[in-house]
């Protein structure tokens, strides 16, 4: 697609004005494709400057989080793409939504979150083209206590995306949040409504948090040191919206039988705490020393205290240090 062409050829040569001969020449297009593709670029919101005599220069900032970028990569036609510029949260939206009776399938995803959310009541730092802030809602037909299984599905989904994209290992940090070289690049909130009697699920959400790219600035000071990007600039054109469709493909794939052995191992093979030395943190209490010594098929962590015995954690949180 000549877009798609014209797109790879003034990225590759980001913030350099490149001219629109010189570009028809490489890509023998004619000027005139060459200029209606800029055109296209422009409106889908890439910033592309031009000057007379040096050409076209794309500015690497402009990585667009749209629909369609998202589509052009994405296998699962039946999800259903809504892309904000900004939002309070993804999550909180999508539960109002969901709420009101929104089928399953349904994103949203914002280039910005105002009111980002954590794990544990906390805020989830969210700002604008830095990150990749996504929602997922989906209606299975799965015990409450089950819902365990889709974070770690989601977690693996995430891992598998960077490392393809990136090139570089990820790491799962029990329960949900995914580590490369020592820093969170992701975090994992899955909320859900249940059924009281049956204890079936109504709906979860699972929302997922990707700092792509260092902040402009720096990370806010108490994130210095925690939270670091899982890209360096400029790697590929339309990261973003690739990004968003690898973890929503794979996520698709993996929901659909959240019990499949290969899930437990991409979990297990990237785990950050087994075998180490943690403390089991609880809210109001002391943290308690252990050793992260083995993960339970339903992922809950098996930890070894000092007095020998063994406590399995369900949910809640250890640290670990890196
Ligand atoms: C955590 O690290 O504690 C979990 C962070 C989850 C952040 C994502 S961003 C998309 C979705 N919307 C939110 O408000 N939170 C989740």
């Amino acid at each position: 697609m000549t877009r798609d062409e014209v797109l790879n050829a003034l990225w590759q040569r980001a913030d350099e004005y490149v001219s629109g001969e010189e570009l028809a020449r490489s890509l023998a297009l004619s000027r005139t494709a060459v200029w209606k593709a800029i055109r296209q670029l422009r409106e889908e919101g890439y910033t592309i400057e031009s000057l007379p005599k040096r050409g076209y220069r794309l500015l690497s900032g402009s990585d667009v989080l749209s629909d369609e970028g998202v589509r052009r990569h994405l296998r699962h036609r039946e999800l259903r793409l809504q892309v904000c510029k900004t939002i309070s949260s993804t999550n909180t939206v999508l539960k109002s939504l969901a709420a009101e009776g929104a089928e399953s399938g349904l994103v949203l995803l914002s280039e910005e979150q105002t009111a980002g959310r954590g794990r544990m009541g906390r805020s989830f730092y969210s700002p604008p083209g830095s990150g990749l802030y996504l929602s997922l809602l989906l209606r299975p037909a799965m015990q409450a206590g089950d819902a365990t299984r889709l974070t770690a599905c989601a977690a693996v989904a995430v891992c598998e995306t960077i490392e393809e994209l990136a090139g570089r290992p990820a790491q799962i940090k029990w329960v949900n949040d995914v580590f490369m070289d020592g820093r969170k690049v992701c975090g994992i909130l899955t909320e859900a409504s249940i059924d009281c009697e049956t204890g079936e699920l109504h709906y979860v959400i699972i929302g997922i948090g990707v700092n792509t790219h260092p902040p402009a600035g720096d990370f806010p000071e108490e994130l210095r040191g925690i939270a670091g990007p899982a890209f360096g600039t400029g790697e590929l054109p339309e990261l973003r919206c690739r990004l968003a469709a690898g973890i929503l493909d794979r996520l698709a794939d993996y929901a659909e039988n959240p019990a499949a052995p290969a899930i437990f191992e991409g979990y297990k093979k990237r785990s950050l705490v087994l075998g180490r030395e943690i403390r089991i943190l609880s809210p109001g209490r002391e943290p308690v020393p252990a050793v992260a010594e083995d993960l339970a098929e339903d992922f809950a962590l098996l930890a070894r205290l000092p007095d020998g015995s063994l406590r399995r954690l369900s949910s809640g949180e250890v640290s670990v240090r890196l």
